[in-house]
């Protein structure tokens, strides 16, 4: 199938080298903006790697604020990634806007005292989804998984759902946040923050 002729026009008029403030406030703006018009604005790719070989996959941001957590499972196969390199990268698209949002930086696994609380937050069925599913290992069927949901669903029932042992969270430290804005004619706009120390240094960069 030929697609090399799919292509959407960028009209975009908002202008991001405008914006005097830090990465950390401009994410923080952008994502109050795509709260407004973009259904799961919280999505995004995120790029771990073993022997250079990079995996990616889609996850949901859960803060954010000098960093960025998510929750996950530690023994998937990004769990087992991190482990040896904790080089990671992030990677919004919030296409009702045409805008691109990347960041690379290390992360670190949050403290189990986090994780519970947040684990505990979650509606029950969620809990027990968790509890059930040995992330990324092979299963023999669709329902050997559906069943042992149910079955802890009774397992479990009026009781307080065991903590998943490999259930854990990670924190996504900055280093490098790059703004892409959509505009017209192909002439995007890109704006690189990296942080030097305790400054961000920003440059703007061809599209
Ligand atoms: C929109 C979306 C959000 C997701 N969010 C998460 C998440 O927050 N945590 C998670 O462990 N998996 C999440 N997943 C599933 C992952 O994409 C992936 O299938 C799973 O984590 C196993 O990946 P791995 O084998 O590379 O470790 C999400 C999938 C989609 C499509």
């Amino acid at each position: 199938m030929n697609i090399s002729k799919t292509r959407k026009t960028y009209k975009n008029k908002s202008d991001i080298f405008h914006v005097e403030i830090s990465p950390l406030k401009l994410f923080k703006k952008w994502y109050l903006e795509a709260e407004k018009k973009v259904s799961e604005p919280n999505a995004f790719a995120l790029s771990t790697s073993f022997k250079n070989k990079p995996s990616s996959r889609m996850m949901l941001l859960k803060k954010f604020s000098t960093n960025f957590t998510f929750y996950t499972n530690i023994s998937s196969r990004k769990g087992r990634e991190i482990i040896v390199n904790e080089s990671a990268s992030m990677l919004f698209w919030w296409k009702e806007m045409q805008r691109q949002i990347r960041i690379e930086g290390t992360l670190s696994q949050l403290s189990l005292a986090t994780v519970k609380k947040y684990f505990y937050s979650r509606p029950i069925d969620s809990q027990l989804g968790a509890l059930s599913s040995n992330q990324s290992s092979k299963i023999s069927s669709y329902e050997v998984l559906v069943n042992e949901f149910h079955a802890n669903k009774l397992r479990f029932k009026n009781k307080k759902v065991p903590f998943p042992i490999n259930w854990t969270g990670y924190q996504l430290k900055p280093i490098t946040i790059e703004f892409w804005q959509g505009g017209k004619d192909r002439l995007h706009q890109r704006i690189e923050y990296k942080r030097n120390k305790n400054k961000w240094e920003s440059r703007i960069l061809s599209p």
